[in-house]
């Protein structure tokens, strides 16, 4: 007797489209990351993979959606260490729990953060930065990418570092934001790598460090925070797909096997590498170890976050 037969669904899958939840603007560095991951799976797949942006409250909105949807692996989404993880003690009311409504896929990417201003903002270093939000603290605004965003928490914790609560600017995600950098219209703000790389070789924002123990080498000659002389503030955030909570195990290892084959091509890798992200390895890709990984953030964040609201 067969001990466990795989639904049909599950052995034909995926007969059609899959929708891919990116809970923010198009452009962002989470809509970068999935759309050059998803590109490859949908190969794999052959299927095509769609692109559904849904904004609002910081990921948490389209997270809301991505819990609720049916769980037959039509309905995905790329989340992040702010939705996954930084979201749980920001919102108390939090209408999903990323450990109980998910099944973990597997993690894309690591992606670095920066403190990124505009062009012409005044200080010339991270150490003029710091004494100069200290001096202004009550003028200088930071963008973000809505409460427990990436963008959002990575720059809570530099102002609890630096002891300041400057006025923070929401957008719709950092796609929006970095506009805005890019024009001027807002000071700073603490970035994704993936984003700010094409902005800083074009000249058109100010990188002052990277938040990372190592530079990246997709940006040489920014330095690390240690280096800039601010070695306490650390953040890397990461990316990562995530199913309904009840998704078949068949769908969700091919799911995954697609995932990690995408992260192993050469285009795909040099394309995120360009960026500056960090690649997963294989041991680092499994649905386990992004279990694993949000339950670790939770844990992580909570603390810090908690006080905050
Ligand atoms: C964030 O700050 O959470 C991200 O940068 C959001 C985005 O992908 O735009």
């Amino acid at each position: 007797l067969c001990a466990f037969v795989a639904p049909a669904d599950a052995q034909t899958y995926p007969t059609r489209s899959i929708t891919m939840i990116v809970p923010f603007a198009a452009g962002g560095p989470t809509d970068v990351v999935a759309r050059i991951v998803t590109g490859h799976m949908a190969q794999t797949l052959g299927q095509s993979i769609i692109i559904e942006n849904v904004v609002g409250a910081g990921g948490t909105t389209a997270t809301t959606r991505a819990a609720r949807a049916a769980n037959d692996g039509y309905t995905l989404i790329t989340g992040h260490m702010g939705t996954h993880a930084a979201s749980v003690p920001l919102y108390p009311k939090l209408a999903y729990h990323p450990e109980k409504d998910f099944e973990p896929i597997a993690l894309l990417a690591g992606t670095p953060i920066l403190i990124l201003a505009r062009k012409d903002y005044p200080p010339k270093d991270l150490k003029e930065f710091v004494a100069y939000v200290k001096a202004n603290a009550e003028k200088v605004n930071a963008a973000h990418a809505g409460v427990g965003s990436v963008s959002h928490v990575s720059c809570e914790l530099l102002h609890s570092i630096l002891d300041i609560k400057p006025v923070g600017v929401p957008f719709n995600g950092t796609g929006p934001a970095m506009n805005a950098l890019v024009a001027g219209q807002v000071d700073y703000m603490c970035d994704q790598i993936v984003n700010a790389v094409p902005q800083i070789n074009a000249g058109t924002i100010k990188a002052y460090a990277i938040a990372t123990p190592e530079r990246n080498p997709s940006l040489p000659n920014v330095p690390t925070t240690a280096e800039a002389g601010l070695p306490k503030f650390q953040a890397q955030a990461w990316n990562a797909m995530f199913a309904p909570k009840g998704t078949s195990p068949a769908i969700l290892a091919s799911l995954n096997a697609a995932a990690s084959k995408a992260l192993d091509d050469e285009t795909v890798k040099k394309r995120l590498l360009e960026l500056g992200s960090v690649i997963p390895g294989p041991a680092e890709r499994t649905p386990e170890a992004l279990a694993t990984l949000v339950k670790n953030e939770i844990a992580k964040w909570t603390p810090v976050l908690k006080p905050a609201t």
